[in-house]
């Protein structure tokens, strides 16, 4: 398999075209941003572990009924994934407030939140990802009703099978962001990747974070945040 020409580059990973237009190469890179691109480092292993932590994980959410773009790793820092055209969302789900509904809404870092908050953004590095909800998703022409539905569906049930997962590793799965898209022959997968760069990970026990926030808000030892959570990921 054989990566042809570059159809994209983001902050965190390159996408390419293969010989099999069914097929897309993706690579993950150590470069990390935050703050929609205002702050730029460079994690030193993060592309390995994230493309090594999204095969473990997405394989386990095949095995429960979950389909995603996932086909298999090529290398250290690749995967063979299925060509989809991505929706422009970023779909969150929060169990735990952090971030920026801390931020947004006055809440208390670590509140247990009584059910679990789902949020839209629309993914455009332009106007800094803003939230949005299905009726601009519609009104737009982003996604249709039915396919929000999917969406919707199928994130409720993967954070169902990923906090127990995460919880058994000592992790509790604070909040997390992913991505959907549509194949060839337009079944909507589960996309992008799931990693310490898109979830927030907490040690049970301590409540040590163990994902991006380490960099976000220069709290140290970022690389060995991420080697542990590859570490509890493989356990
Ligand atoms: P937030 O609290 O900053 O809105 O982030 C919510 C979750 O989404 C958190 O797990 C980090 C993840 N996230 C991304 O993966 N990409 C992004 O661009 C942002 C802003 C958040
Ligand atoms: N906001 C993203 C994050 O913090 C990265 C970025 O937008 O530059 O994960």
């Amino acid at each position: 398999m054989e990566k042809l020409e570059q159809l994209y580059e983001g902050k965190a990973k390159k996408v390419f075209k293969t010989d099999n237009p069914n097929e897309f190469i993706i690579e993950y890179k150590d470069d990390a941003t935050a703050f929609n691109g205002e702050k730029k480092g460079s994690i030193v292993g993060k592309g390995v572990i994230n493309n090594k932590m999204t095969e473990l994980v997405f394989n386990m959410l095949e095995e429960k009924g979950i389909p995603t773009h996932f086909i298999k790793l090529l290398s250290d820092s690749e995967q063979l994934v299925k060509a989809v055209t991505i929706f422009p969302l970023e779909v969150i789900i929060r169990n735990t407030a952090a971030g920026s509904v801390c931020k947004r809404l006055g809440l208390e870092e670590g509140l247990k939140l009584k059910t679990p908050i789902f949020e839209f953004c629309y993914k455009n590095d332009a106007f800094g990802d803003p939230m949005i909800n299905d009726s601009h998703i519609i009104a737009m022409e982003l996604a249709t009703a039915d396919e929000i539905e999917t969406i919707r569906d199928m994130t409720y049930k993967i954070n169902d099978i990923l906090k127990p997962y995460f919880f058994e590793k000592g992790i509790n799965l604070i909040d997390f962001k992913i991505e959907f898209g549509k194949t060839n022959d337009g079944q909507i997968v589960l996309a992008d990747e799931i990693s310490p760069d898109t979830c927030r990970f907490w040690d049970v026990k301590t409540n040590e974070k163990l994902d991006k926030d380490r960099f976000r808000r220069d709290l140290g030892n970022v690389e060995g945040a991420y080697v542990e959570m590859l570490k509890r990921v493989q356990s």
